[in-house]
């Protein structure tokens, strides 16, 4: 019996070298960035061995590459197994880009049609999901460098643009231009290019000056367009009463 489970142990030993050999060569970027975006990550044998985020973006990998042979029903366990280990529940349908981090981890749920950009960082509680109404591509596309905060659901096929912010417990439901801070419910930007926004604006709709202008003269054209048929009209008019008379 003691050597049954000497046996066992040595064997989980090694498997968990192995797996620890595997991460360390094939995921540096993840734990790289684990390392500079987590003030509390110390060294790198910590962030290979106690960070949830890591674990469940190499399963994730291995979830997504079996997807696409396909092979059914494994992908979906390996992602709920991973959801019972870390919390973290990735659909293996969804696009990761490299060097993503997931801190603390505790249910986040990222759903199948989502892609994340590169360089992201998400909070524990992060969903990136569905409105519940669309088909399809029904999940956001998150650019680079993007930060996510903790509760913040963002959802729908939006697109947030790269290097923005979405601020702990926000709900953004409208797509986001790069560089913005975005917080509250709904999500409204605070900031843009580095520059304050105006909370009482509507700065979710951002309007374009460009398209201000191209308006404005279609409006113009179209004024000037009535102008110009008004005499032929009156004078049309004026051979209908000729032949009326
Ligand atoms: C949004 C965030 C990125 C800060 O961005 P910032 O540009 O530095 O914003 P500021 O701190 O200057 O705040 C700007 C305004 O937004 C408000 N604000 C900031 N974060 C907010 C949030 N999450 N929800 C609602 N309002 C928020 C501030 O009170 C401030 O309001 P005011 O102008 O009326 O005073 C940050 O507050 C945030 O939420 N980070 C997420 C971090 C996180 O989830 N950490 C978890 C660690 S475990």
């Amino acid at each position: 019996m003691v050597e049954m489970l000497l046996y066992l142990l040595s064997v989980l030993t090694i498997a968990i070298v192995l797996y620890s050999f595997f991460v360390a060569l094939f995921f540096r970027e993840e734990i790289q960035a684990a390392m500079t975006k987590d003030p509390a990550g110390r060294s790198y044998v910590e962030v290979l061995t106690l960070y949830p985020g890591l674990h469940s973006i190499v399963m994730h990998r291995l979830a997504h590459a079996l997807r696409a042979l396909p092979i059914p029903f494994l992908p979906r366990f390996l992602s709920q197994m991973m959801r019972f280990f870390t919390g973290i529940e990735i659909h293996p349908g969804a696009k990761i880009g490299r060097g993503l981090f997931i801190d603390h981890g505790m249910g986040v749920v990222i759903g199948e049609t989502a892609v994340v950009g590169d360089n992201v960082l998400l909070y524990q509680g992060v969903t990136l999901g569905g409105t519940g109404k669309e088909k399809g591509k029904r999940h956001p596309t998150i650019g680079n460098n993007v930060v996510i905060g903790a509760g913040a659901q963002v959802l729908g096929n939006i697109v947030i643009g790269d290097n923005s912010y979405i601020g702990a417990n926000a709900v953004v439901v409208k797509p986001i231009p790069p560089h913005s801070t975005v917080v509250g419910v709904p999500g409204r930007i605070t900031q843009q290019d580095g520059r304050k926004i105006d909370f009482d604006l509507d700065h979710v709709h951002i309007v374009d000056p460009i398209m201000q202008t191209i308006e404005a003269l279609e409006k113009r054209i179209e004024a000037l367009e009535k102008i110009i048929k008004k005499p032929e009209k009156s004078a049309k008019g004026e051979g209908r009463m000729t032949r009326d008379e």
